[in-house]
This record gives structure tokens, C-alpha cells and sequence, in this order.
């Protein structure tokens, strides 16, 4: 199975540039080109949060016709830039998300590895959480499958990155969720997005990774006071590969001109 993550789009459908700079809608359909052009086709694509920058329904919109240019399905969750009302309402037909409820999570039980996508956010703030009504949901859906490989998906890394102006403020429920992953040793990846840059550690006995962003990256930054920073670093898709119980392998894959056609082979060796 050949899962392709992207994450962080935050897009403007009425055309203004971020930060007076990046073409959110360009970087948009420079990965749609890209995930559509990249052999093996990925089986799925998992867009883990910030997918507008305000929110707003015509942004939805835009990302849905997107999106539906692809032809693997797209799962998506929510982060701290997006609405859950109107990201419910832009994404209803998709038939995965949960029509009532507080929380857009949800289990998707038709692939090699089962895949559970988390709701992290936190309206009107920032940083991410996962309560109690969360954690007992997760809780339910890893005691339903114990013997199936499993992949969470989520907005919010748990685990510090590095990246201290992202690890502030602290994600709320991390002790909580550590604890519960510990318990499920189903549970091959956690991977999330929100700091931008490419990332894999171990947390909670298991392997837990960032998805770059496919439109800006933040800096890498790694002293307790580095200010918070964007840069112009290449926009990438994460790949997730599995193969019989091997992997999860994290490749990343910059979006750019570096297809098939960009490609050079040294010369042949001298004999000697
Ligand atoms: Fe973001």
C-alpha cells in the first residue's frame, strides 16, 4: 500500500497571495500534477489539516473540485486554520466524515492498513488537543481491531519536534495519548503536520512523523528563542510505503521539476 500525505495547503480561493508571496492555488495544483503523475499510483491520499487558510466555504469548494482531479480518494481532517462546519459541509458527500458529532475522526477500514484520522483542533487557538470524549473514541476504535496494522493520521504532533516555536504551546492531552498508543501496539505510524518540515521520531513506542507542507516550510530553527519564521524551501508529499508488514518507509518527495524527464545517468565506470 502506497500512502501519499500531504499536508498544510492553506488555501485562498479568492486569490491573494500568503504572506504577500506564495500562489496557494499554484502550489495547489503543482501537487495535484504531481501526485497524479507519480508511479505507483498512491492508493490513497491523506490531506492532514490546514487545508484553507481562513476557512471559508469557497475555499472548500476550490479544494474539493481539486481534489476530485485526482483519482485515488482523498481523506482530510482539520487544523487550526480550517472550520469545522464548513469543512464538514464542503466534504459531506465523501460519506467518511461523521454527518453529527463535535469532532471530525473517523476509521477507514478498507485498506491493508487500517487508517484512523484525528481531530485536533482547538477553535479560535493555535495549538492542538485531544480531551477526554476524543481519547475515549480512539480508545474504541483501537480495542475494535487489535490485530490489524494501523496508521493515525492528525493535525497536531503530540511529541516535540525540535522546531521550538512550533512545539509552543504544548499539544493538550499528549501524557494521555502517550499512554493510550502504548497500549495498542498495532499502531505502526502516527503521522501529522502543523510544523511544516519533514520529521520522524519515536514516540509512544512507535514512529511518529511530520509531512512537510506543500506550500511554504518553516524555518529550520532549532534554539529554544529562534523566532517563527517561513521559508521558501521546496513544497513535498510525504510517501507512506508498506509492503507486506514491511514499513511503514517515509520517502519524501519534493514537488518540482524532478520527474522522469529531469533525470541524468552518470557516465559508465572506466574499467579497471
Ligand atoms: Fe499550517
Amino acid at each position: 500500500m502506497l500512502i501519499a500525505q500531504i499536508s498544510d495547503l492553506h488555501l485562498l480561493a479568492d486569490g491573494t497571495l500568503l504572506g504577500g508571496q506564495v500562489d496557494t492555488q499554484a502550489a495547489l495544483d503543482a501537487c495535484i500534477a504531481h501526485i497524479a503523475a507519480f508511479e505507483p499510483a498512491p492508493d490513497v491520499v491523506l490531506a492532514t489539516g490546514d487545508l484553507t487558510q481562513d476557512g471559508l466555504p469557497e475555499d472548500y469548494a476550490l479544494l474539493r473540485a481539486a481534489f476530485n482531479r485526482l483519482p485515488m480518494p482523498v481523506y482530510v481532517i482539520p487544523g487550526n486554520h480550517d472550520d469545522r462546519a464548513n469543512l464538514r459541509a464542503g466534504f459531506a458527500d465523501g460519506g467518511y466524515l461523521p454527518k453529527t458529532g463535535a469532532f471530525l475522526h473517523y476509521a477507514l477500514d478498507a485498506y491493508p492498513l487500517r487508517l484512523i484520522g484525528l481531530d485536533t483542533l482547538i477553535e479560535n487557538e493555535v495549538g492542538g488537543r485531544l480531551c477526554p470524549v476524543r481519547l475515549r473514541w480512539l480508545e474504541d476504535r483501537l480495542s475494535e481491531h487489535r490485530e490489524k496494522p494501523t496508521v493515525i493520521f492528525m493535525h497536531h504532533p503530540p511529541f516535540a519536534t525540535g522546531i521550538a516555536f512550533m512545539d509552543r504551546p504544548r499539544f493538550q492531552g499528549a501524557e494521555e495519548l502517550e499512554g493510550l498508543i502504548r497500549r495498542f501496539s498495532q499502531v505502526r505510524l502516527i503521522t501529522c503536520g502543523h510544523v511544516h518540515r519533514a520529521i520522524q521520531t519515536q514516540w509512544a513506542g512507535t514512529l511518529a512523523a511530520v509531512a512537510p507542507s506543500i506550500v511554504f516550510q518553516m524555518a529550520l530553527a532549532l534554539s529554544e528563542d529562534a523566532p517563527s519564521a517561513f521559508v521558501l524551501e521546496p513544497p513535498a508529499v510525504s510517501l507512506h510505503l508498506w509492503q507486506q508488514d514491511r514499513g511503514p518507509i517515509i520517502v519524501t518527495s519534493p514537488i518540482g521539476d524532478f520527474g522522469p524527464q529531469h533525470r541524468f545517468h552518470p557516465e559508465p565506470a572506466e574499467p579497471v
